[in-house]
């Protein structure tokens, strides 16, 4: 080309050029802009109705009566908000979520994805690492399948052994809970896939969600639910955080001043985006708040951000800055990623991905009890015994929980029970089971034992059975899910009764049971052993066979406290339950920062199963526990030895057991170790001040203080399985919030 015709054609494509130029085409170069000078930079040259586009998201799934635009093409997903393609702004496709790439209502037909283990299944494990690789692996799914967004990062505390959706969550304890979302986070974006937090906060249950006001003191809420998220961010710097239905103290979490702006953005520095949950909005004037964007709005009696929200800028009830800053939060997360352009979608092993389903499902499994050791079952022993397998979808599959966050297995058709199947929304009315059948992982791992199944529908013809059976193993289910509670701590359809006939009719009987929260098995002392497996994932018969059989050590550790019965818990009844909907209900958390196990240590109560608690085929012994501190940092020390005949995993657990004399109970450190027989090693828990301190928002401090004095530690196996204390004493300290 001749140099001044070149010159003419650069001239004329100039204008449309400088746009891509600026904020595209130099990539290395951008890639060393700061997050958030670029996303200043693209923000300023937007129009008020891009700015408004990106504040507003929608649910791009037909929804009967709901009505949604959304252009052709886009993927049925959980979320969508376009992009702004003039400043390459890519659009946002977010996706479900943490236990898997979710598939709303199977509205992509033939799309499945690995089921990972619930996160009361991931908590169990004590093993950020292993949080890790699950989250990389759902991550690397769903950018695949082209998703930049993955809804993950579940996390509110298990305040109530009731709550539907605990099964999502990662227990009690806002140590526990905080770190393990937190590492998830931090893989899950390092695959270029921005991460939510969420339920920000005190979802603590489905009954009446979008009603239910969560009532805390601020010193309690900063102690436990708050100091859970606010750890899980600093670890993740998650790029969106998700605001939550319910109410907090008397306002929507999402419109929520001192949750949003006082506490997330101004106390903590967050510097992403808050997206709400779907249908939690009920004003454009949530953005002043601190919300940055509704989500999934057609769920919501109407869109407020976008049109309506540019309404209340011109009226000038919402400033334009405040706008700027929604919109440059989100941009700075996109960037800090490196999220440049739409995913193509590319293929995905899932075979591979298989494996880190079944490596979590392994390392969720906790053994509760295992009388006269009955466990592992022996092959050579089992040879020509009758084995008796009761359990009504054992012959079949696993359970799943129910709620957005259900995933369609990798590993074959999964079968639905029950549910009204009128009802579009399948993933929150019908339980899913998954494909990998109990019964033949356990024929398999016991080939030479007789098998004969039983759905266990007919208690007394099992227990007929049971009578004649050298063993019997019962897989019990309890299904729980989204947008509802549990009344109760039974097991549902009459397997306790069906537990309690087969226990009667024989003496070796071993339950395993696939609940989401838990149980209180009145059959306890009548049977042999029991499995807690949660809701394992698409490979949990093979691990559950594993466990039971002794191919693996189990090594799980409950993340929430089993109490004996619903009188044990600060709440006897559930509030709201029963209510007709849209009523008003108040959750009262009088407990404050004294939830699950440190309740126990409160009130003297024995639990049915402690938090922390959990047995193997090994024994692991503690000693030479030792605490020293450097400038008030405390250091915790301990020797951990395999005393026993085979290699395992345990947890030792560290607790803040009294401060100046006074009892408390606090998780402060926890480290899950490896160990061949006879082999030792030391661990070393660098402890976190803020769990030695109290919060106060006195008008002379705002913050954690750490009272000076004498502080007690021990190493547990469980909570309530201390070892010989060791005390330090430490200067007061001032933490800010
Ligand atoms: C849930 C969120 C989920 C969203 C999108 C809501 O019902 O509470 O956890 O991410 O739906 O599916």
């Amino acid at each position: 080309m001749k140099p001044n015709r070149q010159k003419h054609l650069l001239r004329l494509l100039a204008p449309a050029l400088i746009p891509t130029l600026l904020c595209v085409a130099p990539a290395s170069a951008l890639k060393r802009e700061d997050p958030d000078a670029r996303a200043a930079r693209v923000e300023a040259q937007m129009t008020d109705a891009e700015r408004m586009s990106l504040l507003v998201g929608v649910m791009p799934i037909p929804i009967p009566g709901l009505k949604a635009d959304f252009p052709p093409g886009v993927p049925p997903t959980a979320g969508y908000v376009p992009g702004v393609p003039r400043l390459g702004v890519p659009p946002q496709l977010a996706t479900d979520a943490g236990l898997g790439v979710g598939n709303p209502n199977l509205a992509r037909p033939d799309d499945v994805a690995t089921a990972m283990p619930s996160g009361l299944a991931l908590a169990s494990s004590f093993d950020t690492a292993l949080a890790a690789r699950v989250g990389a692996t759902v991550a690397r799914e769903a950018r695949a399948k082209g998703f930049n967004v993955l809804l993950a990062g579940g996390m509110n505390l298990a305040r109530d052994p009731r709550n539907g959706r605990n099964f999502e969550y990662l227990g009690e304890d806002p140590l526990l809970a905080g770190t393990l979302a937190g590492h998830s986070i931090k893989a899950i974006q390092a695959q270029g896939v921005v991460s939510t937090i969420k339920h920000f906060a005190l979802n603590g249950q489905e009954t009446l969600r979008f009603y239910a006001d969560s009532v805390i003191k601020e010193a309690p809420l900063r102690e436990s639910e708050l100091l859970a998220f606010q750890i899980g961010i600093e670890i993740g710097q998650p790029g969106s955080v998700m605001c939550a239905y319910n109410l907090v103290n008397g306002h929507k979490a999402c419109g929520n001043d001192f949750l949003l702006n006082q506490v997330l953005k101004r106390d903590w520095g967050y510097k992403g985006w808050v997206m709400s949950d779907w249908g939690a909005v009920s004003a454009g004037e949530f953005i002043n708040a601190g919300l940055d964007q509704q989500a999934g709005s057609q769920l919501d009696r109407q869109v407020w951000f976008g049109k309506p929200l540019q309404a209340l800028v011109d009226a000038g009830t919402v400033s334009k800055a405040r706008v700027s800053d929604a919109v440059r939060r989100m941009l700075r997360s996109f960037y800090a990623l490196g999220i440049e352009a739409p995913y193509t979608p590319q293929p995905i092993d899932y075979k591979a991905n298989a494996q880190v389903a079944l490596e979590a499902a392994r390392a969720g499994l906790v053994l509760l009890k295992n009388e006269g050791s009955l466990l592992p079952l022996d092959k050579s022993a089992l040879a020509g015994k009758g084995i008796l397998v009761v359990g009504a979808n054992a012959d079949f599959g696993v359970l799943s929980g129910g709620g957005s966050s259900q995933v369609f297995p990798s590993s074959g058709r999964p079968r639905f029970a029950s549910g009204d199947v009128t009802d579009p929304s399948t993933t929150f009315t019908r339980q899913v089971f998954m494909p990998g059948a109990p019964l033949a992982a356990l024929k398999a791992a016991l080939p030479d034992a007789k098998f004969r199944f039983n759905s266990g529908y007919s208690p007394d013809t099992a227990a007929a059975y049971a009578a004649h059976a050298d063993l019997v193993v019962v897989f019990a289910t309890k299904w729980e899910g989204e947008a509802f509670d549990s009344g109760s701590l039974a097991l549902p359809q009459g397997q306790d009764e069906l537990i309690a006939k087969l226990a009667a009719a024989n003496r070796n009987v071993v339950v395993v049971l696939q609940t989401g929260n838990p149980v209180t098995m009145p059959w306890l002392r009548d049977v042999r052993a029991v499995l807690q497996a949660w809701y394992p994932g698409q490979e949990g018969a093979q691990a559950m066979a594993e466990a039971l059989t002794g191919a693996i050590n189990p090594s799980g550790r409950l993340p929430v406290s089993f109490p004996q019965s619903l009188a044990q818990w600060p709440r006897a009844a559930l509030p709201g339950m029963g209510l007709v909907e849209r009523t008003p209900v108040k959750v009262s958390y009088d407990e404050g920062a004294d939830a699950g196990y440190r309740w126990f240590a409160k009130t003297g109560l024995t639990p049915l199963f402690p938090f922390g608690h959990g047995l193997g085929y090994t024994r692991f012994e503690h000693s030479a526990a030792t605490v020293r501190h450097d400038k008030g940092m405390v250091e915790l020390g301990l020797t951990v030895s395999n005393a026993g005949a085979l290699a395992g995993a345990d947890v030792p657990q560290a607790y803040l057991v009294a401060r100046n004399g006074e009892k408390l109970q606090r998780l402060v450190g926890f480290q899950k170790v490896m160990l061949e027989p006879g082999q030792r090693q030391t661990v070393s828990l660098r402890v976190d001040s803020r769990l030695l301190a109290d919060y106060r928002n006195d008008k002379g401090h705002e913050g954690w203080i750490v009272p000076a004095g004498t502080y007690t530690f021990a190493f547990g196996k469980s909570a309530a399985e201390l070892g010989t204390p060791v005390e330090v004493k430490l200067p007061a300290q001032r933490l800010k919030p």
